[in-house]
């Protein structure tokens, strides 16, 4: 879709930006007075080696901005893989978001959380008008690196990295000998394989499913309901690990479609939605027997034991 004039719709914007995949942080601060903020945020970014500065956005209308604005410090929490509740949690406006969950101090008294990815600890630098946001560029006077998996959002949803394989140089310097001894380590690692193996799979499939018109996230929203029939949106936000704000701009795209309705915070799968979920399915079923169908029942059988035993 090629959208060019500047009074675009503001959900469609909002989409096409959810394609830059960014890891996810919950940046906390303390004002003199003791409040104390936290706040999930996607928009950190690093700006400068020397000084060492980075910045974040904060929505204009946030009510933990006044605490960011008096504290003379804030902390980057960069979450890990496994921290989706942590970043669920502090995106939710709330009196005491502190409230049962663990930290530390660190400088200027922001919170800092464990197990995180890393940690960044800066002074305030500056705060800039960004629209309907403010920017803030921090100075980073310390910082810890655990090197944990992150936890990373794309499209809306949170997602987990696979690493990219590389490919072979075509004007390689590399001596017969060196070549094969990597080609044999790579094919003898079955995590390797592994590895590859969803990547193959998924770029030949996702295609397939986006001609729906349905994003990655809405159609396993789709599919999920049409398990389950009727599931609050609580629940689904859970079982398909989206953000609520996500979540229900998903959900009203799939309304406007006719393939959900809504009732409070319960959502439904309707007729269309239910024949629509078939054809989701139809696409995954034809991917896997074009893949699978040339093993036997044995080889299949062995393929999801080993699947389900790793
Ligand atoms: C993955 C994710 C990324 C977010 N990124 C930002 C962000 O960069 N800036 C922002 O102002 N809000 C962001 N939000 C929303 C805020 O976390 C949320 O509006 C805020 O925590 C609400 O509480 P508050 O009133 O204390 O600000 C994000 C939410 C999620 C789930």
């Amino acid at each position: 879709m090629n959208s060019s004039i500047t009074d675009f719709d503001p959900k469609a914007f909002r989409r096409a930006l959810g394609n830059f995949a960014t890891g996810v942080t919950v940046i906390t601060a303390t004002a003199p007075d003791t409040s104390r903020a936290g706040v999930t945020a996607n928009s950190f970014n690093s700006v400068s080696l020397d000084p060492p500065l980075i910045l974040w956005s904060i929505t204009k209308n946030s009510g933990s901005y006044p605490v960011f604005e008096k504290a003379s410090h804030f902390a980057v929490n960069i979450l890990a893989a496994d921290q989706i509740d942590i970043s669920n949690h502090f995106a939710r406006p709330s009196e005491d978001k502190f409230n049962g969950i663990n930290f530390s101090l660190g400088l200027g008294d922001a919170a800092i959380l464990p197990d995180t990815s890393a940690c960044f600890q800066c002074e305030r630098h500056q705060i800039l008008d960004g629209g309907d946001h403010w920017i803030l560029v921090g100075k980073v006077v310390s910082f810890d690196d655990t090197g944990r998996a992150p936890l990373v959002y794309h499209g809306g949803a949170y997602s987990a990295l696979i690493p990219h394989a590389g490919s072979k140089p075509k004007n390689t310097a590399a001596s017969d000998a060196a070549q094969s001894k990597n080609d044999q380590r790579l094919a003898d690692s079955l995590y390797y394989q592994m590895l590859q193996a969803v990547k193959r799979y998924q770029a030949d499939y996702q295609p397939l499913q986006l001609a729906t018109g349905l994003r990655t996230i809405e159609a396993r929203m789709l599919l999920t309901l049409n398990d389950f029939g009727s599931i609050s949106a609580d629940e689904l936000e859970d079982r398909i690990a989206m953000p609520d704000n996500d979540l229900n701009a998903a959900a009203e795209t799939l309304c406007r479609k006719g393939w959900l309705v809504r009732e409070g915070n319960d959502l439904s799968i309707t007729t269309t939605g239910v024949k629509q979920a078939e054809i989701l399915w139809q696409i995954a079923n034809d991917r896997q027997n074009e893949v699978f169908g040339q093993f036997s029942e044995e080889e299949i059988e062995t393929f999801r034991k080993v699947l389900s035993a790793v």
